[in-house]
């Protein structure tokens, strides 16, 4: 396939927008925040959003524009004879890593949307995420459902990438936050909803001395906006010179957290107003619980759910496209394949991975006997990769353009052709100073609470 570019500066900002918006907003978020305790989490999150995640991915963003290629390449042509390019191999495994979990939860929402429309979700046998736990427990079906998700993401990837992306997105984004708008509204209006509030807006003040608080808003942040493994690198290379790089991250990142927020609007109010509810306990199953309970009280529920879970699962597919693509663009980049071979060898990569994930919990009693990685294989996936490689990948991309690249040649690329960029030295700063220390602070204080 030829190096296209993207068609317009909006359809770029849609693309980038539909690797961001994903599972990451939807399920991820209120996941994370219902673990870390609520609005700490929230704070902390919205942080990093703005001090470390914006600056890296104006970075990341102008890596892939100046180079115009994928990340092992770029990295390599940016600093030659250097080891720099093990950034871009580091992204190269964390794409395929990330997918292995992100298409098991893929397919539960495929799954669900199915259970919507044929009225499965409706009626007594919601109760208490007991159908969630009753679902999942089929193993064949979480397994067959991740590989339906991988071969449809495959499928795209072989027919060509962007056109399909720009349209997909374009469509969808307005319809998605029109019924996340709806459905925080009818959430609101519910019997306990307020004390869903509270948990969610006043944060409790000894969350924040929690470094685990810490790093999994890092790593959410990083998750939710594909940065910290190339992804952005690689979309960025696809920029004609004559986009501005600061504006359409500003846009990107205002898409991605707004959309994230308002899924914490629709769950914790609705979460709340089911009696014994447990934001804490419900983990990977969160919003499978909690959603269908919700829609049970709209009328026309059947048709709100299934609307939710196709846009849902088409969110996924476009960040799924974007994950599988850093690894098959390396192979053809880098080691010549053809893009059926590198398509082919990835899915067959991420699916043998994916199988542990859809398994669940009693299928890997090894790693719940170990202490302090007690927890399913799909959570140890999520942890390790979002919480960890993520956040390395963009320690390393920070220090990469503060002192190996150096930023005033990253800030020659960013305002070529009087691009509009508002601070470039307090970009600088950050990108130089300010993200390093952050992530490295974060990570070392983890790993010091951990032992
Ligand atoms: N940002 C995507 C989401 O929130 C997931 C993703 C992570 C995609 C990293 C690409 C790279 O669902």
């Amino acid at each position: 396939m030829a190096r296209g570019s993207w068609a317009t500066r909006t359809g770029f900002i849609l693309a980038a927008a539909g690797s961001a918006v994903g599972l990451g907003n939807i399920w991820g978020f209120p996941t994370r925040v219902g673990q870390g305790g609520g609005a700490a989490f929230v704070a902390i999150y919205l942080g990093c959003i703005l001090l470390i995640c914006l600056p890296i991915m104006v970075g990341e963003f102008a890596i892939g524009r100046r180079t115009q290629l994928s990340p092992v390449r770029s990295f390599a042509l940016l600093r030659p004879g250097t080891r720099w390019w093990v950034v871009g191999a580091v992204g190269v495994l964390a794409g395929g890593g990330i997918l292995s979990f992100y298409c098991v939860i893929a397919g539960w929402t495929v799954a669900y949307a199915w259970f919507a429309l044929t009225g499965r979700l409706a009626g007594e046998q919601l109760a208490a995420g007991a159908f969630f736990a009753d679902f999942t427990s089929n193993g064949a079906a979480s397994v067959g459902l991740a590989l339906l998700v991988l071969v449809a993401t495959a499928g795209v990837l072989l027919g060509g990438v962007r056109g399909g992306i720009e349209r997909v997105t374009k469509a969808m984004m307005p319809v998605l936050v029109a019924l996340l708008v709806l459905l925080a509204a009818r959430a609101a209006t519910l019997p306990g909803a307020a004390e869903g509030l509270a948990y969610y807006l006043r944060p409790d003040p000894s969350s924040l001395l929690d470094a685990s608080v810490y790093n999994a808003a890092l790593g959410q942040a990083f998750f939710s906006l594909s940065l910290g493994m190339g992804t952005m690198l690689t979309y960025g290379s696809y920029l004609s010179r004559q986009t501005g790089i600061a504006g359409a991250a500003l846009w990107i990142v205002l898409l991605d957290t707004a959309i994230a927020l308002l899924a914490g609007f629709i769950i914790f109010p609705a979460g709340f107003s089911l009696s014994g509810f447990d934001p804490g306990s419900s983990g990977p199953g969160l919003i499978f619980a909690v959603l269908p309970r919700l829609f049970a009280t709209l009328p026309g529920g059947g048709l709100f759910g299934t609307a939710f879970f196709v846009l849902l699962a088409l969110a996924a597919l476009t960040s799924a496209i974007s994950l599988m693509e850093v690894p098959v663009a390396h192979f053809i980049d880098a080691h010549g394949w053809s893009r059926t071979r590198a398509v082919i060898t990835v899915t067959l990569g991420v699916f043998a991975l994916a199988i542990p994930s859809a398994l669940g919990n009693g299928a890997v009693p090894l790693l719940t006997s170990v202490p302090g990685v007690g927890m399913d294989f799909l959570t140890l996936m999520a942890t390790a990769w979002n919480d960890f490689a993520l956040p390395v990948g963009g320690f390393l991309t920070a220090v990469f353009i503060g002192w190996a690249w150096r930023v005033d040649r990253a800030l020659e690329e960013l305002v070529r052709e009087q691009a509009w960029f508002p601070a470039p030295r307090a970009w600088g700063f950050l990108v130089r100073w300010v993200c390093p220390a952050a992530i490295g602070a974060i990570i070392v204080w983890t790993f010091a609470s951990f032992i």
